[in-house]
């Protein structure tokens, strides 16, 4: 290893959720920055691998990015753009202090995940910077393989969506596509029982709260479903039985 970010993901909770790659960056690096979406609160990426992975002696950085709305091809709120410029920032300067620096991040970072716009920050102020990205088990996989749905079989078509941006996009999606995938759903759930009730489709879904976490729950019938459920909430809309 030679001062190179590596950008892990961490899967959704349950620590045998990580992989040998994974545990193995992890364990090699001597400093971990880890992703919060509060200055107050704690890291989720953190308290997964703090179950599987020895972190005594080594260098734990906190890195905080405000959890606001991002839209590609759009220049992104200045709190956010701050968020990512520090988080870059710090990481570069424990680069440069020659250490490995390991970025854990929830699920897979190939999916609504910080650790790209930390790598595309980190990129323009320093091209030549080596940066390793690490697959992990995306929260999706953890959803279907908890309530045994598939999430895609032969010529389906897969749409993988946030529930909490416009809702004419939500319903047309909804109405494209054989399986699809509402991450960020807590926000808007009344909303997206509506959308789903209109659509014929509320029997098709179902809501994995926290899946492979202790507390981890399936809400097959949403119509009954009345209390909030937590931002690690994922529906996955099915639309074949098999
Ligand atoms: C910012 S995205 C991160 C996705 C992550 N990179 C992945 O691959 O799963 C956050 C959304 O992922 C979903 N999510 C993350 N962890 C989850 C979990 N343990 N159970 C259910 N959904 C989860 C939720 O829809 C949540 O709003």
């Amino acid at each position: 290893m030679n001062n190179t970010l590596y950008i892990v993901g961490v899967g959704p909770g349950d620590p045998d959720l990580l992989t040998f790659k994974a545990h193995n960056a992890l364990n090699d690096c001597t400093v971990i920055a880890t992703p919060k979406g509060s200055r107050k609160g704690t890291s989720t990426a953190l308290s997964i691998i703090q179950q599987a992975v020895k972190l005594e002696g080594k260098t734990i950085l906190e890195l905080h990015f405000p959890m606001k709305k991002v839209r590609m091809g759009e220049k992104p709120d200045k709190e956010v753009e701050k968020g990512w410029q520090d988080a870059a920032d710090t990481v570069l300067a424990n680069l440069d202090a020659g250490n490995d620096v390991a970025f854990p991040t929830l699920g897979d970072p190939a999916i609504y995940s910080t650790g790209y716009y930390l790598h595309q920050t980190i990129i323009e102020i320093r091209p030549d910077v080596r940066v390793v990205f690490i697959p992990g088990i995306s929260a999706l996989s953890s959803c279907s393989a908890a309530t045994s749905i598939p999430i895609c079989l032969g010529d389906d078509r897969l749409a993988v969506i946030p529930a909490t941006f416009s809702s004419d996009k939500l319903r047309e999606t909804l109405l494209s596509f054989d399986t699809i995938v509402l991450m960020k759903v807590h926000k808007v759930i009344n909303e997206l029982k509506e959308l789903l009730a209109d659509l014929d489709l509320l029997d098709n879904a179902v809501l994995v709260e926290k899946t492979g976490m202790k507390e981890e729950k399936i809400y097959s019938d949403l119509s009954k479903l009345t209390e909030p459920v937590h931002y690690f909430s994922t529906i996955i809309v099915r639309k074949h039985l098999l």
